[in-house]
């Protein structure tokens, strides 16, 4: 055994303190998703017609689940409602904003008829563009176990059984608390989540010090820039892009994790690696993904995908290939015993977008072992590699996203 070799073994123990740590990622479900259940089952419990739930960010709620079932009616099955973000300032004007800022319930029989001493009012905006009729409105603050308001949940149009618009009840009222303190426990953990992949990603920063966290941000944000372009292509529903990219950035910006168990005699080598070298850099992949293997949320699926595949090439010739990535062992075959490398469509397209994004980056930044090209270089490079390591769709949509990638390096300049 060759001293790179034993230095691995090191790295790798270390390495799985870290994987038994990271398990705990996968107590995480799918945030959406279960927000989308606690809407639906606080509306059924009351008879409500429709209900939103803002999200607070800074000083503003937005506006992330909302369900209507007189509009949803109207549309052709199958069909999603348009599904759009906007914003809400938090203050006392707004229903949502005075309850986020106040903690209080309201409690609105008719909202075209608040009185007007009141500090806050109805906005009729979203009536007049749908052409739906507010009528009662329940709205909850969702708090945190340490009582800081993190959200609203607003119910709206009770119907009876004639399924006539009333007003909701004082009795309806601990039913809806009790939905809005079950959504606050899912923010919570999905803040907790995001905390610890922000730690891990931070982890696998000082192992690498030359990839900083703006070189971590640079590819995110181009890889989310390619995938929107790519979906919109194939009239992917917006609500679901708007879900994948969330995933998608943070998956990308964990690209690398696996570097953490690659030791620092290779990892900051400051010339060319010797192939047993490169041998276990290539690890950095599957390592890399082991961390996210109990797949219990769409994000540990996305993440997986794009740290294991992320250096495979659309002609067949990178790496891990096809693999069990908790052992390393091939699953196929090459003529030479070794794993069968993925090619083309093979590879999932998260680790398509990821792959374009990380070489891009790579190739225009300064690395121990290279210095930064100039920028037609780089172009000419991807261009060349177009349809070999790189699908060549990928390599369109890249140069159609040229200025966008501009304004993300003005963004993310290296420190
Ligand atoms: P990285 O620095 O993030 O590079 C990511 C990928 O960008 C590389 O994957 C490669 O496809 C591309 N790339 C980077 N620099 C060049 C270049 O000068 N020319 C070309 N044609 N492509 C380039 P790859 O090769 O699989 O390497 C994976 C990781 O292994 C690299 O991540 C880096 O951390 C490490 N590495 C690769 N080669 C060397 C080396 O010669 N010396 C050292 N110290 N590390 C290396
Ligand atoms: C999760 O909680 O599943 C990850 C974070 C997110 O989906 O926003
Ligand atoms: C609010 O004021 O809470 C939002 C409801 C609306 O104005 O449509
Ligand atoms: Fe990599
Ligand atoms: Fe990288």
């Amino acid at each position: 055994m060759n001293d790179s070799s034993d230095l691995f073994k090191k790295y790798n123990e270390r390495f799985n303190e870290i994987v038994k740590l990271s398990n705990e990622l996968n107590i995480i479900q799918d945030f959406d998703i279960l927000l989308e259940k606690i809407l639906i089952s606080a509306r059924r419990i009351v008879n409500a017609d429709a209900g939103t739930i803002y999200i607070k960010e800074g000083n503003d709620l937005i506006f992330r689940h909302t369900q209507n079932q007189t509009l949803q009616n109207r549309l052709p099955k199958g069909k999603k409602l348009p599904y759009n973000f906007f914003r809400i300032p938090i203050n006392k004007k707004s229903l949502s904003g005075y309850c986020a800022e106040t903690g209080k319930v309201l409690n609105i029989p008719d909202v075209y008829k608040i009185p007007k001493n009141t500090p806050y009012h109805f906005n009729d905006d979203f009536d007049k563009v749908s052409r739906y009729k507010t009528i009662s409105i329940l709205t909850v603050p969702l708090k945190t176990n340490v009582n800081e308001i993190c959200g609203v949940l607003q119910i709206i149009n009770a119907k009876n059984e004639n399924s006539e618009i009333i007003e909701f009840s004082k009795d309806d009222e601990p039913f809806i608390i009790h939905f809005a303190n079950t959504a606050s426990l899912v923010l919570e953990r999905a803040q907790m989540t995001r905390i610890l992949l922000m730690r891990m990603i931070q982890m696998a920063e000082l192992r690498d010090p030359k990839e900083t966290g703006a070189h971590v941000n640079r590819v995110a944000s181009y890889a989310v820039e390619i995938y929107e372009h790519w979906a919109r292509r194939r009239n992917i529903d917006e609500r679901e892009i708007e879900k994948n990219r969330d995933m998608l950035r943070m998956a990308a910006m964990l690209h690398d994790v696996g570097k953490i168990a690659i030791p620092d005699t290779i990892l900051k080598k400051p010339g060319k690696l010797d192939t047993d070298e490169y041998e276990i850099m290539k690890k950095h992949t599957y390592m890399g993904a082991k961390l996210f293997y109990d797949q219990h949320s769409n994000f540990d699926e996305i993440a997986k995908i794009v740290v294991l595949n992320h250096h495979e090439n659309w002609d067949g010739t990178g790496y891990p290939g096809h693999i069990d990535f908790l052992t390393g062992d091939p699953l196929i075959k090459d003529n030479n015993g070794n794993a069968k490398p993925k090619k083309g469509e093979e590879i999932p397209i998260f680790g398509r977008i990821v792959a374009i994004a990380d070489v891009y980056d790579a190739l225009s930044s300064k690395r121990v072992y290279k210095d930064a090209w100039n920028e037609n270089d780089v172009y000419n490079e991807i261009v060349k590699l177009r349809a070999k390591k790189f699908d060549p769709e990928i390599v369109d949509i890249f140069f159609d996203c040229i200025d966008e990638f501009k304004a993300i390096n003005n963004r993310y300049k290296e420190e």
